[in-house]
């Protein structure tokens, strides 16, 4: 184990962990010398990243828990603490695009983005911090926003509706749990290429895009992951409250 690593023995819990943002972020922990919780609503993704961290050297355990389920969170929280016997870090990456006009979302489709955006922040945050960051007085949390509310956008209303609550609850948690050592912040990627951007992004959509981010390019997984090492590790030890936007100059 190389002394420099900046998150070295540390347990790490990443939700959406099986592909995009959370599998480059969980590969990354890995690489600094992190043991990783692997979750996915797709656990076969999730048992292949899991496979990945172990052939790094690092442990790894597979979670399939839907992030919405508040019941199988905390399952997933207590079977992470039982193996590893705390979790230092927790990156709520799991999320869902909704792309569509407000007239034209259903109650049910609104709900959902909701459930797996916001609840989900909330249900793995509450966890984590009862089960083992505010016992131990110490943890990282990092959670997943978005630009949409910083700068607005058409036909994503559920969306930047989730993510604008997860940068109030990061600042509101920041204040709550900041006494107990505890680190409370956000990353707001712009666009990023993924699977869940991958029908959103294309033909005309995609030139439009690109024209609107500074470096003329859509980002890639990897160009969010020196900030959220930065900011799992101790180098980020006098912030909290703060979302962090990575997006290539769009706001
Ligand atoms: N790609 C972008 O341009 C972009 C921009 C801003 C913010 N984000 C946010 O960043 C995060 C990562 O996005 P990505 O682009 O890597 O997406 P992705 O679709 O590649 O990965 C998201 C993962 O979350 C999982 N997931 C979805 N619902 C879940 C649930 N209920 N429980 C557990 N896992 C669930 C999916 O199975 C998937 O593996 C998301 O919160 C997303 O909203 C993405």
């Amino acid at each position: 184990m190389n002394e420099s690593m900046k998150l070295k023995d540390k347990i790490a819990l990443i939700t959406g962990g099986g592909k995009g943002m959370g599998r480059a972020i969980g590969l990354a922990f890995a690489t600094e010398g992190a043991d990783v919780v692997v979750n996915d609503l797709d656990y076969s993704n999730a048992q292949n990243v899991a496979a990945e961290i172990q052939s790094l050297g690092h442990q790894a355990l597979a979670n399939g828990a839907d992030v919405s389920d508040s019941q199988a969170v905390d399952s997933m929280v207590k079977q992470a603490v039982d193996k590893f016997g705390q979790i230092d870090i927790l990156v709520n990456c799991a999320g869902i695009l909704l792309v569509k006009e407000i007239g034209e979302t259903d109650d049910d489709e609104w709900g959902r983005v909701i459930a797996v955006n916001l609840n989900g922040v909330f249900y793995c945050t509450r966890s984590v911090l009862t089960h083992s960051m505010l016992p131990r007085q110490s943890g990282k949390i990092i959670s997943f926003a978005s630009v949409t509310p910083l700068r607005g956008e058409g036909s994503v209303c559920a969306y930047a509706a989730s993510k604008g609550g997860v940068i109030g609850f990061t600042k509101a948690l920041s204040r709550e749990v900041g006494r107990s050592g505890i680190n409370v912040n956000a990353i707001a990627p712009g666009y990023i290429d993924t699977d869940q951007t991958k029908d959103a992004f294309v033909d005309r959509t995609r030139e439009h895009v690109m024209r609107q981010i500074t470096f003329r390019r859509i980002g890639v997984p990897t160009d969010i992951v020196g900030t959220a090492v930065f900011l799992a590790s101790e180098d980020s030890a006098y912030m909290t409250g703060q979302t962090i936007i990575v997006d290539g100059g769009v706001v």
